[in-house]
């Protein structure tokens, strides 16, 4: 009797044991719980742009994943100016009144910086992670972060040691092991409060992490390797030019082994590898910024990474995601796409998308200080595929591009307030007033990236791209897409005349 008792307790213990095993497990893999907010950062002084709402501020989310962090926070930076410097000469906030940078929203960048440092002095296990930054602090804010403190590592990645050009250009937090933020936002006070920046933040979504975390943990690697031992030198067959790349590289004939875990294995190449079945996870992700009824369904979600050296498993590349969403919109509907620079091919837009799908591509590109003049010419030969199409009563034309540049009002007006003693009449800090982000949403499918539409970047510049068929995603990001087509700041791109362009073609 007594042994029945006892052998019943176990059984029952066990069963217990086990089912709280099977509960941890599921939660811990399957994300039951993801959420995810589109963030938004907007520049001062936009009056006439309407908010979509239910979109988080870019500060706050930062902000907040510093602040949440209690075990772990990995932080992915081309560069760090969270904390402004109008008294340094060499700053483009040299000159602007302690008044003014309070206006501009400088203060969002050092109470990031503060939740970073207040982080660090809780003994959080912080990775920093950056290219080697820009003038004047270079490394200045994460070495400051490291200095004194065990807890807190970072690194400079030079990527043109590895790929012969390119930067680390990803910008990504995550916390936790669960919480993330992939977007266009900088470490940079301005990219909170004075450049228009578009990115994702996904709450207590594991499994993403750990995806995400194992392309950080790649790139942390490749700092600590010696890269002359690790490269070769290819010739490049699609672009026609010698390319320094990774000695497992694709483009190589015989590669050699990675030193890296979980390499993607693919074929000899001219170009870009295109997966045929990319990596898709299905899982509902819940969105409580956006109440619609098309929430809570499980969809298909996908990461995606340049340079293909450094994808792994069977994710796609940035490249494939990108041209991947262009090409899903169905027929006759919209494609939306805004970048901030827009060079080389756009042969995917106009021949697969526009006459095969007799789709609507709309297209935002910036126009700032810092313009790529050369982009002016492609967008318009791209305009005129629509005048060479009507040229042919055999073409049917019902599909068509538009293309729109984005102007931040003061963005020719940017730079120090005073250089070289004399005021210089600039209303704005320097690198402020652009439109910077990097995205693009058909009717059924969104991709919220880290690269510009310069295509030979995703061969050697770091990136990483969240996208989704969840259609609450999808409608808010064409929310915000909408909200700066139709706002004044965007000014249509005027095509070529007819003759010209024939000259020009
Ligand atoms: C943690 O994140 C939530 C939103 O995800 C935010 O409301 C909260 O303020 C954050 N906590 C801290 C200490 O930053
Ligand atoms: C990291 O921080 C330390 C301590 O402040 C600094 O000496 C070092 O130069 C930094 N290294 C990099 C690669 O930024
Ligand atoms: C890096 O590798 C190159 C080529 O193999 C070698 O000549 C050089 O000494 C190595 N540098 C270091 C610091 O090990
Ligand atoms: C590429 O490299 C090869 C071998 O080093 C060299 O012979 C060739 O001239 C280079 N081509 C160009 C276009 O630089
Ligand atoms: C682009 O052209 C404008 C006007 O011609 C000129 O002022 C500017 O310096 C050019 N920008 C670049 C980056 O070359
Ligand atoms: C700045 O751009 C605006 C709008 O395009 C234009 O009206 C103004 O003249 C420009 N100002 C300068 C200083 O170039
Ligand atoms: C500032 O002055 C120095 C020395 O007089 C001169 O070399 C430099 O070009 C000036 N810079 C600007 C931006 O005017």
């Amino acid at each position: 009797m007594r042994i029945g008792i006892v052998s019943v307790f176990l059984i029952l213990l066990t069963i217990f044991l086990s089912l709280q095993a099977l509960a941890k497990s599921s939660s811990s893999s399957s994300d039951f719980q993801c959420k995810a907010w589109l963030v938004q950062s907007i520049p001062t002084d936009m009056p006439h742009l309407p908010l979509v709402p239910g979109v988080l501020s870019t500060g706050d989310v930062l902000k907040w994943m510093a602040g949440n962090a209690s075990v772990s926070l990995d932080v992915m930076a081309q560069y760090w100016q969270l904390v402004s410097h109008p008294e340094d000469s060499r700053s483009g906030d040299y000159g602007y009144s302690q008044q003014q940078m309070h206006k501009f929203g400088a203060d969002q960048g050092f109470d990031v910086y503060k939740a970073l440092e207040s982080a660090a002095d809780r003994n959080v296990g912080i990775r920093l992670l950056s290219h080697s930054g820009v003038y004047p602090d270079y490394t200045e804010e994460p070495s400051n972060l490291a200095s004194g403190r065990p807890n807190v590592r970072n690194v400079t990645l030079l990527l043109s040691d590895w790929w012969g050009s390119g930067i680390v250009h990803a910008k990504v937090w995550i916390s936790d092991v669960q919480d993330i933020y992939i977007g266009s936002a900088n470490n940079d006070w301005k990219s909170l409060t004075q450049v228009k920046e578009v990115g994702i933040y996904l709450v207590g979504c594991p499994r993403v992490a750990e995806m995400v975390g194992v392309y950080f943990n790649n790139l942390w690697k490749l700092a600590s390797l010696n890269a002359s031992a690790h490269t070769r030198t290819v010739w490049d067959r699609q672009w026609q030019i010698n390319r320094t790349v990774p000695c497992w590289s694709h483009f190589l004939d015989v590669n050699l082994r990675s030193p890296l875990p979980d390499y993607v294995e693919v074929p000899h190449v001219a170009g870009y590898p295109v997966l045929v079945d990319p990596y898709m996870f299905v899982m509902p992700i819940h969105t409580p910024g956006y109440n619609e009824v098309l929430v809570s369904q499980p969809h298909y979600n996908y990461l995606s990474f340049a340079p293909p050296e450094l994808s792994f498993g069977k994710n796609q590349a940035d490249e494939q995601a990108w041209v991947d969403t262009i090409k899903s919109v169905t027929a006759g509907q919209t494609v939306r796409i805004n970048t901030m620079d827009w060079l080389g091919q756009s042969q995917y837009i106009s021949q697969t998308v526009v006459y095969s799908k007799q789709a609507t591509v709309k297209v935002l590109v910036a126009r700032w200080a810092h313009f790529i003049n050369s982009t002016d010419p492609y967008l318009k030969s791209l305009l005129y595929s629509n005048v060479l199409c009507s040229s042919s009563k055999y073409n049917k034309c019902s599909g068509k591009i538009e293309i729109k540049y984005y102007e931040v009002p003061g963005y020719n007006l940017t730079g120090p307030a005073v250089s070289n003693g004399t005021k210089t009449g600039n209303s704005y800090p320097g690198y402020t007033r652009v439109n910077h982000g990097k995205y693009a949403v058909s009717d059924v499918r969104a991709h919220i990236g880290t690269s510009n539409l310069i295509w030979d970047y995703f061969y050697t510049t770091a990136g990483v791209s969240f996208g989704t068929y969840n259609p609450a995603i999808v409608s808010q990001l064409q929310k915000i897409f909408d909200a700066d087509w139709n706002s004044p700041y965007a000014v249509p791109v005027v095509p070529l005349e007819d003759g010209l362009a024939n000259s020009s073609w």
